[in-house]
């Protein structure tokens, strides 16, 4: 195993030379010409001129080795279906999808959207759009459709790919409505939605653009699909997350660097070796999804499994007779599960033999130590904390289990992993920090393959937003603030814009506040993220009314707290649900009007918001603190 300390300066300090080795990972139908065009920076182009594939490095390549090996295997815990499928099937499955889409129209370079829930179907739908050399844009399922629509208007897909539900915790919802709401939204409008039918919804839509897909599998049941050959820096996809705006950014990744990257940490982050059976319980709609479901473990020849449902149904138990049942060798999930599991009967989790799991790795937001220790101490297998981003495409922080395995830290991600010139910068002056001093975690030119290619449709917003923020430096800002200790290792300690985590799921405060705007009764609305013990962070709102007289009465508030409530459910999705809405008669601002985010959310978390020497009125705080303190009517 090499040293950690030699393979990251080895990366920072020749990177043409570390990833020329790394890309003889994956099949290059054409050889690249340069490992690494730096002309324009801050973009930078891997392995160009090389021409390959996705969809043939994560499965047609392993037909000659693994064609019987499982590829995929998919649970779903709502709906009681358990499929497995070798490479051999999933290439039949990819070909026959990939077929039925180039019926309708789809060809290379096409974005196709596809807001479906987990069913293998999304797995063959995302393989089958790689494979045409289409742009596959996934939105995750729990979205309300005016998310969707502004999704549609951005990425101009010229299909949509849905079913008719999906179900969560026993409760089925509807697809198909939300589709139609969010067409109607759209002024884009895509000639064609292709409807995997799982026959879950009681009711559901029959509308002329509708397509079944069941006919379209028969009919193309036979069908090849020859691998489109991408240059490698072709777009592969498209994923909208949130940001310091209401208007999500579509982060756009390539072919090539990204195989690379994901094939190089299955090895030396997660020392998954092909064979391996890996479960990552994340959702294709996010990041996690689309590298280490996806992605990764298919690229290196692991057996992936998809989950359908909760981790606590039929019991909390589940999860692991699932690791004892399929023999999983590596779990990845996000903090927030582990929290749930906590609170479960302890010995569920002794019930099942585990001995076939060798790491669990956790990310998306910090892991606390309670749960770190519980977890670890109860698995009595190591647990990794990675610190990452949907920007990157995977870690940036980790302890890597492939390279030489420094010894953890409880409450940090670890030492900058290979490739990422990781650096803490004071805000002010953009200089390095001392060991022990708070500053902006960034990245150097140029971020390694793997990582966002730019800002799709959108060159300027990738500059002004990633690479312009730190003052006096040309470098790629995270938007975390972080602390370096004198080994090395770094803790996070929050965002520095106006995102959020709840429950590992990334949120914007402003498309919260944008939601609930959008209420005839809302003149002016803060949002803020204050600490949650089981969900990491919730969202708190803080409300103007027009007209504060009309809802005088505790039952005319309460009333309208939970209309509120119901509009950001109906706006971006329940995930967004603010835990609670305050009225206030005015919200903390400065004197040029800019609102007192911070100060709003020191207070819910009972901590002193500091001197504010800027603030307009400071009645104002005393507002939010009776708020805060007024029980739920
Ligand atoms: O704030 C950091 C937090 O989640 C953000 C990225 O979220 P997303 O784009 O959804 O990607 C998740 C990929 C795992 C980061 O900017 N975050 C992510 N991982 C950690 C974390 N915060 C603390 N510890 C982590 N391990």
């Amino acid at each position: 195993m090499p040293s950690y300390r030699d393979f990251h300066r080895r990366s920072i300090e020749d990177p043409e030379a570390f990833w020329r080795e790394e890309a003889k990972r994956i099949h290059w139908e054409t050889p690249f010409d340069t490992v690494l065009d730096r002309s324009n920076p801050p973009f930078a182009r891997w392995f160009v001129g090389g021409r390959t594939n996705l969809c043939h490095n994560a499965v047609d390549r392993h037909l000659a080795d693994r064609p019987q090996q499982n590829a995929l295997i998919y649970v779903s815990t709502e709906t009681g279906i358990e499929r497995r499928y070798t490479y051999t099937e999933l290439h039949a499955e990819i070909n026959r999808m990939a077929a039925a889409m180039r019926s309708l129209g789809v060809k290379r370079g096409d974005r196709v959207l596809i807001y479906l829930p987990m069913i293998p179907e999304a797995v063959f739908a995302m393989l089958a759009c790689a494979r045409l050399g289409a742009i596959h844009s996934v939105v995750f399922g729990g979205f309300a459709a005016p998310n969707l629509a502004a999704r549609i208007d951005d990425a101009q897909p010229v299909l949509i790919v849905t079913a008719d539900a999906g179900a969560r915790g026993g409760k089925v919802i509807d697809y198909t409505p939300l589709v139609d709401e969010a067409l109607a939204r759209a002024t884009h409008k895509p000639p064609h939605v292709l409807l995997i039918d799982r026959q879950l919804a009681p009711e559901r839509l029959n509308a002329s653009y509708l397509i079944d897909y069941e006919p379209l599998r028969e009919q193309f049941f036979d069908a090849h699909v020859p691998c489109e050959w991408l240059e490698s820096s072709e777009p592969s996809y498209v994923l909208y997350t949130s940001g310091t705006t209401g208007r999500p950014k579509g982060v756009q990744r390539d072919v090539g660097g990204y195989a690379v990257a994901l094939a190089a940490s299955m090895e030396y982050i997660f020392e998954g070796r092909p064979g391996d059976t890996m479960f990552t319980a994340s959702d294709i709609g996010w990041v996690v999804g689309h590298s280490y479901i996806i992605y990764a473990p298919l690229l290196a020849g692991l057996t992936t499994v998809m989950y359908e449902g909760t981790p606590v149904r039929p019991d909390g138990g589940v999860w692991w007779r699932l690791v004892e049942q399929h023999r999983i060798n590596l779990m990845f999930t996000a903090p927030t599960a582990i929290r749930v599991l906590k609170k479960q009967d302890p010995a569920l989790l002794k019930q099942s033999d585990l001995s076939s799991l060798r790491t669990l790795f956790l990310a998306g937001e910090p892991l606390d130590e309670p749960t770190a220790s519980w977890i670890g101490d109860a698995l009595g297998k190591p647990v990794v904390d990675n610190y990452w981003q949907t920007e990157t495409g995977w870690p940036m922080l980790a302890i890597q289990r492939g390279v030489e395995v420094l010894p953890p830290k409880l409450g940090s991600p670890g030492m900058p992993v290979y490739g990422y010139d990781l650096t803490l910068r004071n805000e002010d002056t953009g200089e390095p920090c001392a060991p022990g001093e708070k500053g902006v975690i960034t990245l150097g030119y140029p971020l390694p393959p793997g990582c966002m290619a730019t800002v799709w449709h959108d060159d300027a917003r990738f500059v002004d937003t990633y690479w312009s923020s730190v003052p006096n430096q040309h470098v790629y800002s995270t938007f975390d603030w972080g602390v370096q200790d004198e080994g090395g290792y770094v803790t996070i300690l929050g965002r520095t814009d106006d995102v959020i985590n709840i429950a590992g799921h990334r949120l914007g405060t402003r498309e919260i506040e944008e939601a609930l705007s959008s209420h005839a009764a809302v003149a002016e609305v803060a949002v803020v993220g204050v600490t949650d013990a089981l969900k990491g962070q919730v969202a708190l709102a803080f409300v103007v009314l027009r007209d504060a007289g009309g809802y005088a009465t505790d039952d005319a508030r309460s009333k309208l707290e939970a209309d509120l409530v119901k509009t950001v459910d109906r706006q971006l999705g329940a995930i967004a649900r603010p835990a609670r809405v305050h009225v206030v008669a005015m919200l903390p601002k400065t004197r040029s009007g800019k609102l007192l985010r911070r100060a709003i959310a020191a207070l819910a978390e009972g901590r002193d918001p500091g001197d504010l020497p800027t603030i307009e009125d400071p009645v104002a705080l005393q507002q939010v603190r009776e708020a805060l303190d007024t029980p739920r009517g």
